[in-house]
């Protein structure tokens, strides 16, 4: 949950904190320096990722790079522990599907003694604005082509593509942004398209995400290294305590592992096994810290303005106007008859506002009186990450009647109820299962959401709220289509049940990268699993709440939290789902 290093610091110090709460505090004491000496023990003299990196790395091994890095074929032995490619039967064809439809052009293999110089380099990378059609200027309702040319740190043209580009169209007088489409051309060059939806000036902006040679790292690490984050839990009976490190796949033999695997979805879980104790005495769950080869040439593609997050410059305008949309007479002469791409954003800002292009209204909700008018004799169960729980803390900072019951569980997991009496609203909170990055958290509230959803019974004043993003970037993608689908089941029996539920299912988003970081939670990652995320909920009856392009569209940094302009934007959308006739 806590992203960055300082957070976790702090989040493990409050899990801590609540533990010291139910010893007196000599034992506490004698317990913590127990522990930290178990941890240090293991970490110092262990060698980790040797025991957690899975079967994969070997099955990798057998097979060329390239086809390894954009499919892996084959299946794990049977008798592996490690379950990362078992979606169930049944899914095993879903999952194909979608691995196919998220696979990256394929990008440039990086071997151990790659040259820097040939990389991608944005100082040296250019776009350009493409003149419009027979060079007439642009009206609302155009569409904006710019051309993108990704060069080396010679200067010299890339030659093939899967480097991952933001584009961006922007007015900060009016805070109107909108996202552009890029297309890849897989020889280097890259056409980002544009919606213009505003009048008055607007300034293009591309930014280098990462390097195609750095997508091939990245794919590499999340094979081979799957444990690089990993996970811890204690084990206590009667005065006996001890550690031991969990994660989705442990590769040791069976014997040794404790399986805590989930019965009714098959969400698979394990711990090593500990030495005193046995598996039943496991009784806390967190985040256990980070472990990653250490790749000092590899690093190199990640440094921040040079090769990711690095704006690429126009060497003309990078501006153009807009002037207000033409008549009818011209409209019926589209200027993309011609079967190129067209940008179809699911929003954009203007004014600060969020306005989605899917023909529904956002309103503005903003004082206590219109959100608690709003959300009057509704129950809302909101499940998932701390992107969630924002959503949560703004409600009840300001609807001051809907106060939260103080349950004394942990403040970053939950679970949290809060509740208006007199409007009769029941809001609640909860952590998704692992593997989440939590500070301590006793087991027995680490729970999966879809045996959550099996438990909401629904109702036309029932809201739902669902995010299950950012926990998933370390491990191959399967482990995450697998946990979707589970979801999905859950929230069609939910939908078959009662229809009448509203279920709002929250996007990735952008973060702010930071050089170690990278390696684990990225925008790379999150942007594929935002794509699995889409398809899997197309056919069903949910709204999603476009996280992606409200962040990336607004002005504001990248930011894993996004900053409360963009929450406020975010719960006006959800409001707006649950009372359409409301607000402002
Ligand atoms: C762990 O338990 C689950 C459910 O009980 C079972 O399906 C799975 O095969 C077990 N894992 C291993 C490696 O035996
Ligand atoms: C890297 O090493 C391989 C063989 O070990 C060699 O063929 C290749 O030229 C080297 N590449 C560079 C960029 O030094
Ligand atoms: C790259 O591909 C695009 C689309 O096929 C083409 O228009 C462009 O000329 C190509 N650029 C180079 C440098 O070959
Ligand atoms: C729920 O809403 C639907 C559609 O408006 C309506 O047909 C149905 O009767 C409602 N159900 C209940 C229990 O109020």
């Amino acid at each position: 949950m806590g992203n960055n290093a300082k957070d976790q610091v702090q989040s493990q110090i409050l899990g801590g904190e609540t533990l010291r709460k139910r010893f007196p505090l000599k034992y506490g004491l004698i317990f913590l320096f127990f522990i930290f000496f178990v941890l240090w023990i293991m970490f110092y003299s262990v060698n980790f990722t040797d025991h957690i990196t899975c079967k994969l790395a070997e099955l990798k091994k057998k097979v060329p790079t390239t086809e390894t890095l954009k499919r892996p074929t084959k299946a794990p032995k049977r008798t592996s522990v490690c379950s990362f490619r078992s979606v169930l039967p049944d899914d095993a064809r879903e999952a194909e599907i979608l691995k196919d439809y998220i696979a990256w052009p394929e990008t440039p293999s990086v071997p151990a003694n790659f040259s820097l110089k040939d990389t991608t380099h944005a100082p040296h990378s250019t776009f350009t604005i493409l003149p419009h059609n027979g060079g007439r200027s642009w009206h609302v309702g155009d569409q904006l082509e710019v051309l993108i040319q990704i060069n080396d740190f010679n200067g010299r043209p890339k030659k093939s593509g899967g480097d991952v580009l933001f584009a961006r169209l922007h007015n900060p007088t009016v805070r109107a942004g909108v996202v552009g489409n890029v297309l890849d051309h897989h020889n280097g060059s890259y056409t980002a398209v544009f919606s213009l939806l505003w009048e008055g000036s607007a300034q293009v902006e591309v930014i280098l995400i990462h390097s195609s040679e750095a997508v091939t790292v990245m794919e590499r690490v999340n094979l081979e290294q799957p444990g690089r984050i990993f996970f811890r839990s204690l084990f206590r009976f009667g005065s006996v305590s001890e550690a031991a490190i969990c994660n989705v796949c442990l590769n040791a033999p069976l014997e040794q592992l404790c399986n805590y695997t989930d019965i009714r979805t098959g969400e698979p879980w394990y711990c090593y096994k500990p030495k005193k104790l046995k598996c039943e005495h496991r009784i806390t769950h967190s985040f256990g810290g980070y472990k990653l080869k250490p790749m000092p040439l590899e690093n190199k593609l990640f440094k921040i303005g040079v090769n990711m997050k690095a704006s690429i410059r126009s060497p003309g305008p990078s501006k153009i106007t807009i002037l207000p949309k033409l008549k009818a007479l011209n409209e019926a002469v589209p200027a993309y008859a011609s079967g190129r791409v067209m940008s179809r954003p699911v929003g954009y800002y203007y004014q600060g506002a969020w306005q989605p292009l899917d023909g529904t209204t956002v309103h503005q909700f903003n004082n206590a009186a219109v959100i608690s008018q709003c959300l009057k004799g509704k129950v809302v169960h909101m499940f998932g990450d701390s992107t969630i729980r924002q959503w949560f803390e703004y409600l009840i900072a300001k609807t001051p009647n809907l106060k939260k019951f103080d349950m004394k569980t942990p403040p970053k997991t939950g679970p949290f109820i809060a509740l208006d009496y007199t409007k009769n609203i029941l809001l609640t909170f909860r952590c998704h299962g692992p593997p989440i990055r939590s500070p301590m958290l006793p087991v027995s509230q680490l729970h999966f959401v879809a045996n959550e959803l099996d438990s909401v019974d629904g109702s036309n004043n029932t809201v739902v709220v669902i995010g299950v993003w950012a926990h998933f970037s370390t491990f191959p993608v399967e482990v995450y289509i697998r946990r979707l689908l589970s979801i999905r089941r859950a929230v069609e029996r939910l939908l078959t049940r009662a229809p009448g539920t509203l279920v709002i299912i929250r996007t990735a988003n952008p973060k702010r990268l930071t050089p170690p970081e990278s390696m684990t939670t990225d925008d790379y990652y999150f942007l594929q699993r935002d794509k699995i995320l889409r398809a899997i909920f197309k056919e069903v009856n949910v709204k999603l709440l476009q996280a992606w392009e409200m962040t990336q569209a607004h002005y504001l940094a990248h930011n894993l939290h996004p900053p409360p302009p963009i929450i406020k934007n975010m719960i006006d959308v959800i409001l707006s789902h649950i009372c359409p006739q409301l607000g402002i």
